[in-house]
């Protein structure tokens, strides 16, 4: 079965919401994909100051104004789309993805690990690593950015049943579109990446964004890896039903050949 997923990879202005959703939906309106994976925290940025500017920036999951866009664009291009935001919530804020289908549907994610800076203003996600169904009933996993560092994010995901490793990022660090490529092979499932680029500065704080967004096959083979500095899309198609094949070599299978009691928790 032919699955087209897509990454989005551009570089979102610091608090400036409505120019960054703009932008979204320019690089978007005219692309026929089943799912895109746009960048963590793509309406906002990332590097915040204080709990003020990210009151400012989080958003409802229903009608905040990522969601309303992304609803929008999931009707009208018969797109999934997973993006990352500011969650919202009676509760306190999470750093979050949602998955947002053509009928609507929507799936949210929050972050489980959170990383540096992140542990002043989010809470740490409380949804764990769970599957949901895409368009078509492709089974996507949802992780944010530096679970990555953590392999029982990305093999959560794979037990669950993910056929795709659905990846919204802003990475400062170098490590981690090298290390997908074995999460995708450890766990015999496709991962797509969507980093940002550019920089953010807040005050005296400065970041870097590495782009390089990827998607990358079940053998961890990179199907697509973008430049650090371009915003653009980039869509393949795939075959989803591939990462239900967990064989290694006739004798070794990634799932079944694991010695669980030899494992430490
Ligand atoms: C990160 O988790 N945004 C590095």
């Amino acid at each position: 079965m032919g699955f087209k997923v897509g990454v989005c990879q551009f570089k979102p202005e610091l608090m400036q919401t409505e120019k960054n959703l703009e932008k979204m939906e320019s690089l978007l309106e005219s692309v026929s994909a089943d799912l895109i994976v746009l960048p963590e925290l793509a309406a906002s940025g990332y590097l915040f100051n204080s709990e003020e500017e990210v009151q400012i920036i989080a958003e409802d999951s229903y009608d905040g104004p990522t969601s309303i866009l992304f609803q929008k664009l999931a009707k009208q291009n018969n797109t999934s789309y997973v993006v990352g935001f500011a969650e919202k919530t009676g509760d306190g804020i999470y750093n979050s993805a949602m998955l947002i289908n053509p009928d609507a549907f929507i799936h949210i994610y929050r972050k489980t690990h959170l990383f540096y800076e992140e542990k002043k203003w989010f809470k740490a996600g409380d949804t764990g690593f769970k599957v949901f169904k895409a368009k078509n009933n492709v089974k996507v996993g949802l992780m944010i950015c530096f679970d990555w560092i953590f392999p029982e994010s990305a093999r959560s995901l794979a037990l669950a049943g993910a056929q795709i490793i659905v990846h919204p990022t802003n990475l400062v660090l170098p490590w981690c579109q090298q290390a997908m490529l074995i999460r995708s092979l450890e766990n015999g499932v496709f991962s797509a990446t969507s980093n940002r680029t550019g920089t953010d500065k807040a005050g005296i704080k400065e970041l870097h964004f590495t782009g390089m967004s990827q998607i990358v096959d079940t053998k961890g083979q990179i199907i697509h890896r973008m430049n650090k500095v371009e915003e653009s899309v980039f869509v393949t198609e795939i075959d989803p039903l591939e990462s239900e094949d967990k064989n290694i070599t006739e004798f070794n299978n990634l799932i079944l050949d694991r010695r669980t009691e030899f494992y430490r928790s």
